[in-house]
């Protein structure tokens, strides 16, 4: 319906790791409510994929190529954005990656890549997206980490560490910035069916038993699909939480219920 105002009419919003699963959710949604979407992916053929997607539907959307554990591409990407989208109004950060194995079985250099793009890579795009926002006085973060960050997770050691590292980092932030008018909080996915989980299956032995204990757990009785996600993020990205600021939401069927 023409001549309606959406949600996020008007709005720039980078999505990190927009290529993938909950990414592409995530920037198709933002999308159709209406925002000018950045699609950062270290994947530039996924993040096209999406951007074009958004176009074909009417939507405004740039493809851009960004490694967010690398801070020269982070400033070429945010700079791109800006050039191309205006100011940052709103920042999600969701690219992740994971190798899923026992924490005795892994090596310092692995442990180096899941930081730098778990943790670091968070770090990198607040640095640089932040004080834009502190200048404009407005803005909203919403990061994705994982209910692993929560509760643990077997074969996920180092993965867990920084995403309960990047909670922590989302509740200080959202302390240091909320007299600005900026809000910063966190979605944790369950277990979602991605490229990500494929791969965490696999690293299981037994995908098909693995995704059958999966099934069993979860109160909701069924794994997650990339499309579960973006109503949480939405929401905190949005004016009906404007006064919402250093919260974690699980968003995982009930398969953690965390006070
Ligand atoms: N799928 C799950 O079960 C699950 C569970 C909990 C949390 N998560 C989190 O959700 C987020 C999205 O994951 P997904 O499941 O959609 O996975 P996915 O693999 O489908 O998407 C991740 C995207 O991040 C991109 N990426 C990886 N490294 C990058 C880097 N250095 N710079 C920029 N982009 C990079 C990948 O190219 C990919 O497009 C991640 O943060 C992940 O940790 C997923």
């Amino acid at each position: 319906m023409s001549g309606v105002t959406k949600r996020f009419d008007g709005k720039t919003v980078i999505v990190t790791g927009g290529g993938g699963g909950i990414g592409g959710a995530t920037s198709i949604r933002f999308a159709q409510e209406g925002a000018r979407v950045a699609v950062l992916d270290l994947n530039l053929e996924a993040a096209e994929k999406v951007a074009a997607a958004i176009r074909g539907n009417g939507g405004v959307a740039e493809a851009i190529r960004c490694d967010i554990a690398d801070r020269s591409s982070v400033d070429a990407a945010i700079a791109a954005t800006e050039a191309k989208l205006g100011p940052i109004d709103v920042l999600v950060n969701n690219a992740g990656w994971d190798i899923f194995r026992p924490f005795v079985k892994t090596e310092p250099a692995q442990w180096d890549k899941l930081i730098a793009i778990n943790l670091t890579g968070a770090l990198h795009m607040h640095h640089a997206v932040l004080p834009g926002m502190v200048e404009r006085r407005a803005g909203r973060i919403v990061n994705v980490a994982s209910d692993a960050g929560r509760v643990g997770s077997s074969g996920e050691a180092v993965y867990a560490a920084c995403k309960g590292g990047l909670v922590a980092f989302s509740k200080t932030i959202a302390r240091e910035h909320a007299r600005q008018g900026i809000t910063v909080n966190v979605v944790c996915p369950g277990p979602t069916d991605t490229a990500l989980f494929a791969v965490f299956k696999e690293g299981a032995g037994n995908p098909e038993k693995l995704e059958e204990a999966f099934r069993r757990s979860i109160p909701l009785g069924r794994i997650g699909q990339p499309d579960d996600l973006p109503g949480a993020i939405l929401f905190f990205a949005s004016d009906d939480a404007r006064y919402v600021t250093g919260q974690v939401l699980s968003v995982s069927g009930g398969l953690t219920m965390s006070g």
